[in-house]
């Protein structure tokens, strides 16, 4: 099977300039230039924010496609068989990225090297002049060795090309690999590839170059990508100390901490002084309970309304017993589709996906942050850092009078829950079995936490 180019790029004529087509994001650049990191994360982003979106990696259809890896003659330009290889694997990522479009995905990633003009006119004739989906190129170039040689490190004598192999032998055989693509490489190049849309970043952001922005998706790929950083950082995620609220089995509301909310407000003090955090900046909501809750820790602070809590609407400040006896059918309905669910007069965990987008790419921005917040906001946040879907975010575990702390790790993040071992009530309740509207009162509070008073 060969792979040629039969049309002249971007053929205006037979593609209509659709606002809503479904977009492929081609990655574009060298090997350890840090596209899987960005492909990975955008996808994540973009999943979070409600974009159904896929990840495509040509390295594991080729490493599906040979045997095992043989070393890095493997890439010369010279080697013809391999180069049939690559070129089959690369068309095969972007079928199925293509079949994924058209079976309700909206963003397809295409992460490869894609170095060469010819390739990207193979991308353009397939993906945008064939199937009709826009296409928009993001390129990492990147020629400061200590960044090549940390990335090389970190993630790729790791990969499964190289689990055999002595690590030097590994740092060595990477670096040939890339010699191989650097003598055939073409960075995008407007005098070239004009028409095309594409992102170009240059040392990890120190420098963006935009062209032919197409369209509201683009443009928030181009913003997210231009907000996002690679410093070593920690972010500490927490909820406010127990409120007296919380004591009651009451939701919403805006009440100070309980005597165990103001031991876990100093407590965390102490943890924050004992972490020894250069610069922490800490973020809280406009309620009280999270601003006492940060009351004693010796940084800067700065409230956000979007971090407050979600709105219950009519149903603020009653306990679920009272939710379930006065509207058992929002009840019901809220454990049917929680995450799509609004509260009368007040919002889902979809509107507070949509509230916390600016403290995301805020966040992305920053270094060292500590972030107080409520149950419903903490889950949405912790999603995103997790890779969660929007079925599982309402439920995750995000206990009282616990840090958890996120520490970024070669495509990921590291997630510690740890507690300060200060008793607080539970707040977390389940997805009961029977969701139906007719269900007994029973069946709807059966997952109902314990509350004392
Ligand atoms: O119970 C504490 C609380 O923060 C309420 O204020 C809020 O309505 C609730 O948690 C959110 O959790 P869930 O969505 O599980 O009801």
């Amino acid at each position: 099977m060969s792979y040629k180019s039969s049309v002249p790029l971007l053929n205006k004529a037979s593609c209509p300039h659709v606002v809503q087509a479904p977009t492929v994001i081609a990655m574009v650049g060298l090997p350890a230039r840090g596209k899987t990191y960005m492909a990975k994360k955008l996808t994540r982003y973009l999943n979070w924010i409600g974009i159904r979106t896929k990840a495509f990696n040509v390295g594991e259809y080729r490493r599906a496609a040979t045997v095992d890896y043989r070393g890095h003659d493997f890439f010369r330009a010279d080697n013809k068989e391999a180069t049939e290889i690559r070129t089959q694997c690369a068309m095969m990522a972007c079928e199925d990225a293509c079949r994924y479009l058209q079976n309700g995905g909206e963003v397809a990633v295409v992460d490869a090297t894609n170095t060469t003009r010819e390739r990207r006119r193979l991308l353009v004739d397939y993906i945008h002049v064939k199937n009709n989906h826009k296409l928009f190129f993001v390129e990492s170039v990147c020629e400061d060795p200590k960044i090549i040689e940390a990335n090389i490190l970190e993630v790729k004598i790791c990969s499964p090309d190289y689990l055999e192999m002595d690590k030097n032998k590994a740092v060595e055989d990477f670096l040939q690999r890339i010699n191989h693509y650097t003598l055939s490489y073409e960075q995008l190049d407007y005098n070239h590839e004009k028409d095309l849309s594409y992102i170009q970043i240059f040392n990890q952001g120190e420098r963006f170059l935009v062209n032919k922005l197409a369209g509201h998706l683009q443009s928030r790929v181009v913003y997210y990508l231009m907000n996002i950083h690679v410093l070593p950082r920690t972010i500490y995620l927490t909820r406010h100390g127990e409120s007296e609220m919380n004591l009651k089995g009451r939701i919403g509301g805006d009440s100070d901490l309980s005597e165990r909310g103001w031991e876990y407000a100093e407590a965390l003090a102490k943890f924050v002084e004992e972490e020894k955090i250069p610069n922490l900046k800490v973020w809280t909501s406009e309620m009280k309970r999270t601003v006492q809750t940060a009351q004693f820790i010796e940084a800067p602070k700065e409230p956000w309304k979007a971090l407050n809590e979600i709105n219950a609407g009519i149903c603020e400040g009653m306990t679920y017993e009272e939710i379930q006896q006065k509207h058992p059918e929002e009840f019901a309905h809220r454990d049917q589709d929680k995450f799509h669910y609004r509260y009368p007069s007040g919002e889902s965990y979809q509107d507070l996906v949509a509230r916390l987008e600016p403290v995301i790419l805020e966040l992305e921005r920053q270094e060292n942050v500590m972030v107080i917040c409520h149950q419903a906001v903490a889950r949405c946040l912790l999603a995103y850092f997790q890779d969660k879907s929007s079925d599982d975010l309402p439920y995750l575990k995000v206990p009282l009078h616990t840090v958890i702390k996120l520490t970024p790790v070669a495509y990921g993040c590291r997630i510690e829950f740890l507690s300060l071992n200060i008793q607080a009530v539970n707040t977390h309740r389940e997805r009961p079995k029977n969701v139906d509207v007719t269900r007994t009162t029973d069946d709807a509070l059966h997952t109902i936490p314990d509350h004392p008073c």
